[in-house]
Formats: C-alpha cells, structure tokens, sequence
C-alpha cells in the first residue's frame, strides 16, 4: 500500500506521515529532507540555491548529511523551498522517491507533490493543511529554546513567503491531487488529526476495493 501526505509547512503531514507509518508498518519518507539537503549542500559548496547549475551540482550531497541537525532549521528549510523550484533538481530527486514509493509492500511518503507527480496511484493520498496562524505558532513552540529568538510575525512571513513560493512554481507546485483527502489540522490536536489521517486511509483502501 503507498500513501501519499502532501501539504505546506508546518502542517503536520510530517507527524501525520510517521503515524501513519507505525500504524499501518510500513517505511517512511520525508520528501522535504532531500530537498532540504541539497538547499544545505548549496550553502556548503558556497553556491548560489537560485542558480539552477550550482542546485543541480548539490543534488549528489552524502548520504551521510540526511542527519545533519541543521538540515530541521528554518534557515535550511528556506535555501529548500528556494532549491526546489529548479526542474533540474527535483528530476534529480525523482527516481530515488519513487523507487522507495514502488518498494514490496509499499511505503508512507511525505512532502509537496507525491500525490500529483511522485506516486499518482497511490493507494491513499492525504492533504494535511492548516491556517498560517496555527503553523506559524507550532514552530514558533518547537523553536524555543533551539533557534535564535523568531518572534511570531517573523515566522508567519516566513511562512507566507515559502507557501507562495511551493505553490507558485511551474514544476510540480504545491496542491492536492484532485482525489486527495484534505484534513485541516488548525483545530485539531496531535491525536485527533491521526486518528483522522487513520480513517481516511481506511476509507480510501476500502473504496478501491
Ligand atoms: O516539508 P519541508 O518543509 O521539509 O520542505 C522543505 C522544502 O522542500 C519546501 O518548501 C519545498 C520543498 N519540497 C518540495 O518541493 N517537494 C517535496 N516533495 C518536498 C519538499
């Protein structure tokens, strides 16, 4: 069984994703990290992440960088969104995502476009999203005492400008497939929003039946 969790920053796809991972026991992909590794190996190699030569160039980082702790902060999560408009690197990072979406038994995959380009038969495709209040004040809780002090409004922009930018881009933008399911998380806790994630999964696994 594959299934595909797409949605914005900070919604709670990626929570949603390890859930349903643990419960349904299959492998799990954050999308997002490879992204955000080549945005990290740009800054390394001193390149520029809007020069589509020098993100391409990136794109053959280590494996060993995906656990770079850097790779979680928002600065990282930045050069990410900017990197990931350039055709040449997501095709880069196409094949690796769907062999590990096309595995025996299948896979849980999280990030922008798994429903729409990455796994299009996925069995289940969710769209987690929430309001940019709601996802500004999650990072803003995650964030304390690990980042440098972001006040509020500062991250809500920063949210803003990386939303525009994922659902802008002419290369597999940002949007729910046309069969995915959406789940608004800004008023949902942790539990209730994978309890729903659990549901929706069922229902979609038992329509296809
Ligand atoms: O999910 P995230 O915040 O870790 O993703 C960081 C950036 O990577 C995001 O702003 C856009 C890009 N990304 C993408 O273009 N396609 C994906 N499947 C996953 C992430």
């Amino acid at each position: 069984m594959i299934i595909a969790v797409d949605g914005p920053t900070a919604s709670g796809k990626g929570t949603i994703a390890k859930a349903l991972a643990a419960h349904f026991g299959l492998p799990h992909l954050d999308t997002g990290l490879l992204y955000r590794a080549v945005g990290r190996q740009v800054e390394l190699n001193g390149g520029d992440p809007d020069s589509p030569d020098d993100a391409l160039a990136a794109c053959d980082f280590a494996d060993d960088l995906l656990g770079d702790p850097e790779l979680r902060s928002e600065a990282t999560g930045g050069l990410a969104s900017r990197v990931s408009i350039h055709s040449v690197v997501r095709q880069a990072l196409l094949d690796r995502q769907r062999d590990f979406a096309s595995q025996p038994g299948g896979a849980v995959l999280d990030g922008r476009d798994i429903g729409t380009v990455i796994a299009p038969n996925a069995d289940a495709k969710l769209f987690v999203t929430a309001s940019i209040q709601a996802r500004a004040e999650r990072r803003w809780l995650e964030m304390q005492g690990r980042e440098l002090d972001l006040e509020l409004r500062e991250i809500e922009a920063d949210i803003a400008a990386r939303d525009e930018r994922d659902i802008t881009r002419t290369d597999a933008p940002l949007r729910a497939a046309p069969d995915a399911l959406v789940i608004d998380t800004s008023s949902l806790d942790r539990d209730s929003a994978i309890a729903a994630a659990i549901r929706a999964v069922e229902n979609a696994v038992s329509a296809r039946q």
